[in-house]
């Protein structure tokens, strides 16, 4: 097989990043925009001495499951990876890689994965999206490169974050501007831009022209926050509890789903009110605050100050008197924070050999660990699997149209 050579494949299944794969002489292709059981002509893009990668250039048959991807910039955008697959087969791929990467890696069986539960919306979900800068253009990168794909809007995003994408592009003046963050509150519709700058920026300008239109304004220069309008965060309500989120906080993306994500929370901590929490990787406070109500305590721990300053204005706010947090690294938690239930969220890295070693010392009766990245969250259960059984995993649609999943997984300690 040589670069650039142009060859008819057969695609068997979908890898782990949503690419179809065929195979010749037994050394796997891995093709963008290929569905299971298509017969495509693909052009050899890259040869490694294991596997190959390849670009579709025609479909002679397509698969049942294959809709038209409704986004311009669906081929080069590094965004989206399933555009092209029905929303039913999206969930399906989606369980079926959580199936397989914990069969793999963690020896799960099937019947402990419970039923993907689905994003309500398919599009327009996103609070938050990340602008590159470059020639004075607005974009994104364009898949494995940093090259910018110009965008006039981007269908995951929320239609008030179009909306500000449209005003800027016709009046920010991009120079000294390398990056542009723009929020929303799903509930609130509170709004915030975030412009990371090489230089000092017009800030009267931007005050004129968005006073109107974005509800607060902040950049971001050598490793300092400035506000040039506005409270400098936004606030988003979800279930009955408030949350302020600052610039550099943490928030879950998709916010319907991360009602859902935090209910099976709830019902996997299943917790007494005798119980205390000890939540782990606490943003601002998020989960800790909505398990509150049913526990004694509870303890977050974050490595992020001003994400733990946002979780004690949102006790207050929320009038929550049984909570605290602790702005440290998860792996510098002692005993004295041990908790009778452990709610852990880490980064897609997972949890360090550390925090391993302190939820197998300390014995929770419960871990309820979510996870972006199932592959990381096979490896830590296998370690946790010492003490600990695995009851159950419910895999949660928060990024429609992308090949990532969260899951929600409940781990008891064993009566052993
Ligand atoms: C996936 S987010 C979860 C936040 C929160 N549970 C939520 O749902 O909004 C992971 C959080 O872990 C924090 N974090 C990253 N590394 C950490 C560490 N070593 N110790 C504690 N927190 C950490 C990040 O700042 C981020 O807020």
């Amino acid at each position: 097989m040589k670069l650039g050579e142009e060859i008819d494949v057969f695609i068997e299944n979908l890898d782990h990043s949503g690419r179809g794969v065929a195979r010749i002489d037994g050394l796997p292709i891995f093709i963008f925009n290929a569905l299971p059981n298509e017969e495509v002509k693909i052009k050899i893009t890259s040869v490694k001495k294991k596997y190959a990668e390849g670009e579709v250039l025609k479909i002679y048959k397509k698969s049942k499951d294959r809709i038209e991807p409704i986004c311009p910039y669906f081929k080069e955008c590094g965004g989206c990876d399933l555009l092209h697959l029905n929303y039913d087969n999206q969930l399906k791929y989606k369980m079926k890689k959580v199936e397989e990467i914990m069969h793999k890696f963690a020896s799960v069986k099937e019947n402990k994965i419970k039923e993907i539960l689905p994003s309500e919306d398919n599009f327009n979900y996103r609070n938050k999206v990340t602008l590159k800068v470059k020639d004075n253009k607005i974009g994104y990168y364009k898949r494995k490169t940093n090259q910018l794909i110009e965008i006039d809007s981007c269908f995951l995003a929320h239609p008030k974050l179009n909306e500000i994408i449209s005003d800027i592009k016709e009046t920010l003046n991009l120079k000294n501007i390398e990056e542009i963050i723009l929020r929303v509150s799903e509930t609130t519709l509170e709004t915030m831009m975030i412009l990371k700058i090489k230089d000092k920026i017009d800030e009267r300008k931007l005050i004129r022209d968005y006073t109107d239109k974005i509800s607060t304004i902040v950049t971001y220069m050598d490793r300092k926050y400035d506000l040039v309008m506005g409270k400098g965060h936004i606030a988003e309500i979800l279930s009955k509890y408030r949350y302020k989120i600052s610039p550099e906080s943490f928030f879950q993306v998709n916010t319907k789903g991360a009602v859902k994500l935090y209910d099976k929370v709830v019902e996997y901590a299943d917790l007494d009110g005798t119980e205390t929490v000890l939540d782990l990787f606490c943003g601002t406070g998020t989960i800790g605050i909505y398990v509150s109500e049913f526990a004694k305590e509870v303890i977050g721990i974050e490595i992020n100050k001003y994400a733990v300053l946002d979780a004690y204005e949102n006790v207050s706010k929320n009038e929550i008197k049984n909570a605290s947090f602790l702005c440290k690294s998860a792996k510098d938690a002692t005993t004295t924070e041990k908790g009778d239930v452990v709610i852990v969220d880490p980064p897609r890295s997972g949890l360090e050999k550390e925090t391993i070693k302190f939820l197998l010392e300390t014995e929770p009766k419960k871990i309820v660990y979510v996870s972006c990245d199932p592959v990381t969250l096979a490896r830590d259960i296998k370690l946790l699997d010492k003490k600990y059984d695995i009851c159950k995993i419910t895999p949660v649609d928060m990024f429609p149209n992308t090949e990532h999943v969260e899951c929600v997984t409940l781990l008891n300690l064993n009566n052993n």
